[in-house]
């Protein structure tokens, strides 16, 4: 080895002794004939002396130089030790020195380089890594959660196999990244969604119990928690029922969190219906560290005059404090909500005699503003904000404004981990089709098993089947999720039936997953979860980008490389790009091969949702 001794390593009980490090420079102070270098390595940082002649030799030394030095390491003298460094006691007193390498002038101070541009740091990513406070701390934290995770993969005997990255299209609701097939012209690969339909393959396979860290790729518009490619910790069991899937997960999230944070995480984790979770909190990922639940005042304003209110669902959510808004305040409000591409936000704020003024309470009868005001438990000097338009929507609208408002009123503790299992979520939402007329799309995704009471009313009554699904949620993130999936046949071809696909068009795109449950499938299930969202949680940061090493900007770019980049004709021509498919060498499977292109369930071609992250 060019060293013996990890530079972050070095403690009062190393003093006298003699060690060859290796790092770079992180900093380095001429004291008139005396430099002082903080020399950085992957685990910290040590301050080196150099005296006399290395002194005058050190002069050339510069900032992100390369170097391996030689020297004893000694005590501080008193005064001079620096608490905030774990090596803060000991000083090595260099005897010898060499240069690895030198560095340039560097485009931006690595340590300590808040105020430079995120697009800058991407562009020099290994810089922005090596820095002692930048984001390389997280992803060494992140490979011991990933490392955490395999230990409890492995304890309960699950297999890591790997899937395929060059595959068709698989149905997570976002768009496919394409990739052309040089040797089949006019035919694409998809690059996948999630491993959910091979890892379901490896069920009927006899692999029983399998996991991946899995890397997805799905074409969605931006948002701080999503990469177009993000890691999974994918999961599939088979002879399993939900609950054995749920133990399984809570011991692996108990156990990062035990393993890398030391907090004790209790289990079991509470369990909140879909259904519970849209009317209390307006959300299918409810953050509950804070109450603030929302009231529901169709009831009390369904003979209203009011017009806006006279609307499929009328909600509120309590503003504590909001009675001394001022104008601008609500303005801000407004916009807000324009933002979002809302309506706007109607309010009342109740006065000191405890009645509500101001807003929209000019427009309410007396036994509707008394209503509110029982209904929201409001007080002296809160205010009620409301939202009011087709139910969904309307919850989820409301959903949005809790979380802003509790935000905006300091209502979220600190420091406080509230995991939550939503469960039995509905299995088909309705869409509308090309022609305006009315459809069904899996809130799930199409494998997803309905309960058994829902199976034989699917196909007449779609809008109240639930799935055996569970999503897992920490503080109003949505981390995992999860279902028990058909595999029976005709059940999922009832389904397919459901969602649109015609009885050829399930054949064609999925006609590998439909054979195969020809052959003995076994009931199986499982659960995928989000290891970037993951790792932010435990890292406690605020971006996505933070804890993966090469991450895309919000255009999906790489500033580093400069990915995407035009191609050349050359390129184009050679891919068969521009090329009609005209079948091939990979023709002939049980789908036909490669060639049709057939749109996602209940999709037009091209229309997908990309605002969604399930299907
Ligand atoms: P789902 O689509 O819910 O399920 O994905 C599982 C988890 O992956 C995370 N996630 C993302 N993280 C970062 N960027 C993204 N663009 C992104 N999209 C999703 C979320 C989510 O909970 N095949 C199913 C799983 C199954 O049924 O077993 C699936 O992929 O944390």
């Amino acid at each position: 080895m060019i060293r013996n001794t990890d530079a972050g390593a070095l403690r009062a009980e190393a003093v006298d002794s003699t060690v060859t490090l290796a790092g770079w420079v992180a900093h380095r102070r001429d004291h008139g004939g005396v430099i002082f270098l903080d020399l950085r390595d992957g685990s910290g940082i040590v301050q080196c002396v150099l005296r006399e002649d290395l002194a005058s030799s050190a002069n050339e030394l510069r900032s992100e130089f390369c170097l391996r030095v030689v020297g004893e390491v000694s005590k501080r003298p008193e005064g001079n030790e620096n608490p905030e460094l774990p090596t803060g006691e000991v000083e090595v007193i260099v005897s010898s020195y060499d240069v690895l390498s030198t560095s340039e002038a560097l485009p931006f101070p690595i340590d300590g380089h808040t105020d430079v541009s995120e697009e800058r740091r991407l562009r020099y990513r290994y810089l922005d890594l090596r820095s002692a406070d930048g984001p390389g701390s997280a992803l060494r934290i992140r490979s011991k959660v990933t490392n955490a995770a395999r230990r409890v993969m492995e304890r309960h005997d699950f297999l890591e196999i790997e899937t395929p990255y060059l595959t068709r299209s698989t149905p997570e609701g976002a768009r496919d990244f394409l990739v052309p097939v040089r040797l089949q012209p006019g035919s694409w690969y998809a690059l996948p969604q999630s491993p959910q339909l091979f890892k379901q393959l490896l069920m009927v396979a006899g692999m029983e119990r399998y996991y991946q860290f899995a890397r997805c790729f799905r074409d969605e518009d931006f948002r701080a928690d999503r990469q177009p490619e993000f890691t999974q910790l994918d999961v599939e069991m088979s002879f399993c029922e939900q609950d054995d899937i749920i133990a399984l997960a809570e011991d692996v999230l108990t156990t990062i969190w035990r393993e890398v944070l030391d907090v004790e995480i209790a289990t079991p984790f509470p369990r909140m219906t879909f259904a519970d979770a849209m009317r209390r909190y307006g959300s299918d990922k409810p953050d509950v560290r804070f109450a603030l639940e929302l009231a529901d005042l169709t009831e009390l304003f369904a003979r209203t005059d009011f017009k806006v209110f006279q609307a499929e669902h009328v909600g509120a959510v309590l503003v504590p404090g909001g009675g001394t808004f001022t104008r601008k305040q609500f303005d801000a409000w407004q916009e807000w909500s324009k933002s979002r591409g809302g309506k706007g936000v109607a309010y009342v704020q109740i006065g000191a005699n405890g009645l509500p003024s101001g807003g929209i309470a000019k427009f309410l009868r007396e036994d509707e503003l008394q209503g509110l005001v029982a209904a929201t438990e409001a007080a002296p000097g809160d205010a009620v904000f409301f939202q009011s338009g087709p139910k969904r929507q309307t919850l989820e609208a409301l959903g949005a404004l809790r979380v802003a408002v509790a935000k905006d009123r300091g209502l979220i503790p600190e420091g406080r981990w509230e995991f939550l299992w939503v469960t039995d979520a509905p299995m088909f939402e309705p869409t509308e089709g090309p022609a305006g007329e009315q459809g069904w799309t899996a809130v799930h995704h199409p494998f997803t098993r309905p309960r058994r009471a829902d199976e034989g009313t699917l196909v007449d009554n779609p809008g109240e089947a639930l799935a055996v699904a569970y999503d897992v949620v920490l503080n109003g993130s949505e981390i995992g999720g999860g279902s028990l999936r058909i595999h029976e046949r005709e059940l999922q071809e009832k389904v397919f039936g459901v969602l649109g696909l015609s009885a050829e068009e399930a054949q064609s795109k999925f006609g590998f997953l439909l054979e195969a449950f020809k052959f003995g499938p076994p009931p199986h299930g499982g659960i995928a979860f989000g290891w970037d969202r993951i790792t932010q949680h435990i890292t406690g940061t605020d971006s996505i980008r933070d804890v993966i090493a090469f991450p895309k900007t919000a255009s999906g770019g790489d500033p580093l490389t400069g990915a995407p980049t035009p191609i050349t004709p050359a390129q184009r021509r050679e891919a068969g790009i521009d090329k009609q498919p005209s079948g091939g060498p990979f023709g002939g499977g049980p789908t036909g091969g490669g060639g049709t292109p057939i749109p996602p369930p209940n999709r037009p071609a091209g229309e997908t949702r990309p605002d969604t992250e399930r299907n």
